[in-house]
């Protein structure tokens, strides 16, 4: 068993019709207020109209237009409004890139330089702007951890903001989830998977998390297809928002080998290139690197998920099962709508792969050495070529 720190601090009101509850959570926290959101999506639902409904006592700012893969501009903007305008707390509405962008708001407006450098430097990463994150799609697990994402389109990078600006509480009522479309809530379950797949897919772990992971990842599979059958299946979308909290939250990893993460390491590059979903990414690039990742010393760990999470027969030959296992991850996402290869999700060719690798090599916080299958550069490049 290896040692492990767990620190969540953030409150989950989980549930339908839970939203009104946010007002008992602001109140006395002082009278402005920023709500960031991104291109509109909690307009359509009412969220919008709702938050500013119970936000009527307070002076409200706004930043609005946050995106996918968020960048840094938006960012900056926000921390720009904070200081001018000595925002009290934030309400973050929308998916991880709203929460991640606020995460780097929030800790953004307490440090005198620019953003970014959070982002490029943890150590810089001081106190925070208090914040609140009402969820309106299942994947990142942002509502639930410490940590962001953010890209800077200038220098083509996309970097993970690795500190602990939690929420204080995350808003998270299933219904909000109803109009997330098909293709987003296919991403976002493999997302989901992926975080699990990160801890579980290294050298040591047990009885305790194994399970964890497993009845996550079974959660996932038996789940994404009710939900893209019916939008609006409450139970459905309920458990995916569920495990999207706890599959980013360290709690999958407790007592493991701890992991590099290494296929968010590889996708993250993908995306600063060329801008994809970061699930459909993940997809893509996850099958070549269990492939990659499979020996005869690895192969009880695939053979492991394969009976556990797919039901494969336990007295089959263990490399004949690892290799199933493999397939049938490939096969549920193909099934639930996600491209198979970097081709298909419109990356032309393998021009930047080097840079990709060298990038990783140099700037991603976990060490590829320690994966489950040790990587160095020519490794990374060949685990590219394969998914592309
Ligand atoms: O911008 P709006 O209009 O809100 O539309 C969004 C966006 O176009 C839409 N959407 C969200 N909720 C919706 C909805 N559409 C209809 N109905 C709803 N209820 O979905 C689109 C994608 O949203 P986005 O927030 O980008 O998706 P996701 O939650 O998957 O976040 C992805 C970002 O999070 C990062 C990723 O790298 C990526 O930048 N990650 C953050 C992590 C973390 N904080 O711990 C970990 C993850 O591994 C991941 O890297
Ligand atoms: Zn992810």
């Amino acid at each position: 068993m290896h040692n492990y720190d767990y620190f969540v601090p953030t409150r989950l009101v989980f549930g339908r019709g839970r939203l009104g509850e946010l007002s008992k959570y602001v109140s006395g926290r002082g009278k402005r207020v920023l709500i960031t959101y991104g291109g509109g999506s909690i307009k359509k639902l009412g969220l919008y109209d709702r938050l500013r409904e119970l936000l009527r006592d307070f002076e409200v700012f706004e930043l609005s237009g946050i995106e996918p893969n968020p960048r840094i501009d938006s960012v900056r903007k926000g921390v720009e409004i904070v200081k001018r305008e000595n925002i009290d707390f934030i309400v973050a509405a929308g998916g991880g890139s709203v929460i991640d962008c606020t995460k780097n708001i929030a800790a953004g407006a307490c440090y005198d330089g620019d953003p970014w450098d959070l982002v490029m430097n943890p150590r810089l990463i001081g106190k925070h702007v208090p914040f609140f994150a009402v969820l309106t799609l299942s994947a990142t697990g942002s509502e639930y951890d410490g940590s962001g994402v953010i890209t800077n389109p200038a220098t083509n990078e996309k970097n993970a903001l690795m500190g602990e600006i939690f929420p204080e509480v995350s808003i998270m009522d299933p219904e909000y989830t109803f109009s997330v479309n098909a293709w987003q809530t296919a991403a976002g379950s493999a997302d989901i998977m992926s975080h699990v797949f990160e801890s579980y897919l290294v050298r040591d772990g047990n009885i305790f998390t194994d399970g964890i992971c497993e009845a996550m990842l079974k959660t996932v599979i038996e789940c994404t297809p009710k939900a893209l059958k019916n939008p609006e299946d409450y139970e459905a979308r309920a458990q995916l928002m569920m495990v999207s909290s706890f599959g980013c939250c360290g709690l999958p990893a407790l007592g493991r080998t701890p992991s590099p993460w290494v296929c968010h390491g590889i996708e993250h590059e993908v995306s600063a290139f060329y801008d994809i979903t970061h699930g459909a990414g993940l997809a893509i690039l996850t099958p070549p690197l269990m492939r990659y990742s499979l020996s005869a010393e690895t192969a009880p760990r695939f053979a492991q998920y394969g009976v556990r999470v797919f039901g494969l027969n336990p007295d089959n030959d263990v490399m004949a099962n690892a290799e199933e296992a493999i397939r049938k991850t490939a096969d549920f996402f193909k099934s639930i709508g996600l491209p198979a290869t970097l081709r298909e999700a419109g990356i032309p060719s393998d021009e930047h792969f080097g840079e990709m690798a060298d990038h990783i090599i140099a700037h991603w916080f976990g060490d590829f050495k320690n994966a489950l299958k040790p990587l160095g550069r020519e490794d990374i490049i060949a685990i590219l070529k394969d998914a592309l």
